[in-house]
């Protein structure tokens, strides 16, 4: 059931910077590339067969890569507290379903506990006040040896470039104070390692890859912020008319290709909860934790 994942995947672009607590299938027409993700979790042992609880799934994008990875003799239960943004399941193996993971875990009675073989999530333990309280309840569902893994976008390291780009300078620092604002925690990455070991979880290992704008098909800091407008506007951070106005001037300095800003790093962790073993309990095969 847990042999080699076959073909590994091309690595040409990143995920969006932290996106809010809206479903972003739902934040515009433009399709953001998931490979990043996708490594990621391949990487950290999702693979063929796996039974695999997502939380804040919202519009789907990382449900349909695991569904991808686990194959149809696998399953993936997706959850999010936004019934609204839950979509049609893309194959039989899937099933959405609303839950708040920090209230009333009693909808997750349907599946008996130690039942899954991986948690995982992506860009939703940064809006959690107690991330590692809910994830340490919904251990309960984990088998013995599962994998747990969490991609989390991280603003702490940005803006990283040589010499100042004033309008990309001014929208990272808009970003930040609006997930500031919101709540959210805009250096999630970095505490990724240390939310899964207070879980309890035995953390393995951490990666961070660097969003460059103008690399990949990421979404551009222009249209991102466009986007956005509506959050920083109630956030009180900018008028609509300072937004319209640096969205101009954004355009204006992407132009040139050759000028490398990182407006986000993408930081992913994984850990394994206690007890199990490979033949037993499906514990990620030892190979694949490098
Ligand atoms: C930024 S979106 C990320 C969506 C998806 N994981 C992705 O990366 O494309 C965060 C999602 O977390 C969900 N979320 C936030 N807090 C939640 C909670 N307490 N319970 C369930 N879902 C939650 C939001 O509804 C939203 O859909």
């Amino acid at each position: 059931m847990l042999g080699e994942v076959g073909g590994r995947v091309a690595c040409d672009s990143v995920v969006a910077p932290g996106s809010g607590g809206i479903p972003e299938s739902r934040q515009g027409s433009v399709k953001r590339d998931n490979s990043t993700t996708k490594r990621f979790l391949a990487e950290a042992g999702i693979c063929e067969g796996m039974h695999v609880l997502e939380i804040g799934c919202g519009g789907g994008e990382v449900t349909r890569l695991l569904a991808e990875l686990v194959g149809p003799s696998g399953r993936v239960v997706a959850l999010d507290r936004n019934e609204a943004a839950l979509p049609t399941p893309p194959a039989p193996n899937v099933q959405f379903l609303a839950v708040d993971i920090t209230g009333d875990l009693k909808s997750l009675e349907q599946f008996p506990r130690g039942s899954f073989q991986a948690l995982a999530g992506r860009r939703v333990l940064m809006y959690l006040a107690e991330p590692a309280e809910v994830l340490g309840r919904l251990s309960e569902w984990l088998e013995g040896g599962a994998l747990v893994v969490f991609e989390e976008a991280d603003s702490t390291l940005v803006p990283g470039r040589l010499a100042p780009l004033p309008a990309h300078d001014q929208a990272t620092e808009w970003f930040k104070s609006m997930l500031l604002a919101e709540g959210a925690n805009p250096s999630m990455g970095f505490h990724l390692p240390a939310t899964l070991a207070r879980a309890g979880f035995h953390f393995a290992k951490v990666r961070g890859e660097a969003v460059i704008q103008g690399q990949g098909s990421q979404f551009p800091l222009a249209d991102l912020l466009t986007m956005m407008k509506s959050r920083i506007v109630s956030a009180a951070i900018a008028t609509a008319a300072e937004v319209d106005s640096l969205v101009e001037r954004l355009r204006q300095e992407a132009s040139d290709p050759t000028r490398v800003f990182v407006s986000d790093i993408s930081f992913c962790a994984w850990a394994h909860t206690s007890g199990g073993t490979a033949a037993s309990t499906g514990e990620p095969d030892p190979r694949k934790r490098r």
